[in-house]
């Protein structure tokens, strides 16, 4: 009876091993992907000639459609909090294409990479990278506004708004307000923004967007993304006609360093491990529908909808109420000082 069940026991792990095994190493069939028709598709969007800026360009979901758009040889400007880091994965990435850093003034054919700084926590930081943009860059075909910062502590911005808020959300608002006119002259362009899923559990509580009453960093996070959808659908709205578009998207689950403010119990990291390296997608699987929203001929002139594995998804009511979409608008512009 014993041996049976030891047997048995044996047989689950083996196969639940294999289970793993076989999603790791064909990630494609086991998501049920085409990866032939991926490629033929990604050889269509060629971004010869083409600037993308991609806000958190050095890890996780940045990094990877940084290193994509550079394959498809666009003009890719790094927008990171950290020069050194970003120096770095730069040069990474450099190296990884087979591109030298003298390269980098070269145009033409081949893609390049840029390094600038832009700390979205900070109003001086975003206004001083645009500035910089408007002054070096003569077009702007595509902005992505990646950048995320996860279930922090409380903290607070350098103009004193609650971080998650302010970096998800603020930062990139007024970000995406300066850089406007570019990619209005550049027309026709396209802003991507990264949500996720967990939209779902936010709410735009208009009475304490700063968290001063109650702080709950699982529902600021959430009530973050939510107000990337509300602020897409609102853009999209007001950009009808403009050839700019703006969708909004949500990777799924994906392994990067986005849970460093997690704190996982050391007996349960190796298990957390390697559930994450079985289940979780990798950086470059998750950045896919970023990549197909930037450059796919397919979304040309589709905007203010909402993407998952670059197929268009329903949204819940919450994140589809077109009055606290405008009234989000309108307090944020006072926020970050467009309006006084
Ligand atoms: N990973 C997932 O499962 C998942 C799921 C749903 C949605 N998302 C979204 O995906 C996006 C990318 O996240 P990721 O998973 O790739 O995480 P990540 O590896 O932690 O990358 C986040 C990037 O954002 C940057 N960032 C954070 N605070 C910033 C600030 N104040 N100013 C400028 N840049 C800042 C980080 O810079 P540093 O390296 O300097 O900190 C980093 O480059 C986020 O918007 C996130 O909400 C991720
Ligand atoms: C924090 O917010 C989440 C929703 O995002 C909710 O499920 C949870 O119960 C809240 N926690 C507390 C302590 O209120």
């Amino acid at each position: 009876m014993a041996a049976a069940a030891a047997a048995v026991i044996v047989a689950a792990a083996l196969g639940g091993g294999l289970l793993l095994l076989a999603r790791r190493l064909w990630p494609a069939a086991a998501a049920g992907k085409g990866s032939a028709t991926a490629a033929a598709a990604a050889a269509l969007c060629r971004m010869e000639g083409k600037t993308v800026i991609i806000t958190g360009a050095n890890s996780g979901l940045g990094r990877a459609a940084a290193a994509e758009l550079l394959r498809r040889r666009a003009r890719v400007i790094m927008a990171c909090r950290d020069p050194a880091r970003a120096e770095e994965a730069a040069r990474e990435l450099r190296a990884e294409m087979g591109l030298s850093s003298r390269e980098r003034g070269g145009g033409g054919g081949r893609g390049e990479l840029v390094v600038r700084q832009l700390d979205l926590a900070s109003l001086g930081s975003v206004r001083r990278f645009c500035q910089q943009v408007l002054q070096e860059e003569p077009r702007l075909d595509v902005l992505i506004n990646n950048a995320g910062i996860f279930q922090c502590p409380y903290m607070k911005t350098e103009d004193g708004f609650e971080m998650q808020f302010g970096v998800n959300h603020l930062g990139h608002f007024l970000l995406t307000n300066l850089l406007l006119g570019l990619l209005k002259s550049s027309a026709p362009s396209r802003i991507v923004v990264v949500s996720s899923k967990l939209y779902k559990y936010g709410e735009i509580n208009f009475d304490d967007l700063n968290s001063e009453l109650n702080y709950n960093k699982s529902f600021a996070y959430s009530r973050s993304k939510l107000a990337n959808i509300l602020f897409t659908r609102e853009l999209a709205r007001r950009l009808e006609n403009t050839g700019v578009t703006v969708n909004v998207l949500h990777p799924g689950i994906v392994r990067t360093n986005l849970g460093r403010h997690i704190h996982i119990p050391l007996l349960a990291k190796p298990l957390f491990n390697l559930v994450s390296w079985a289940f979780f997608k990798t950086p470059l699987e998750g950045a896919q529908t970023s990549i197909y929203l930037a450059s796919s001929p397919e979304v040309e002139g589709v905007s203010g909808k909402y993407f998952g594995n670059c197929k268009e998804e329903q949204l819940l009511p919450n994140a589809m109420d077109d009055l606290v979409a405008r009234k989000l608008w309108d307090i944020s512009e006072v926020m970050v000082g467009l309006l006084k």
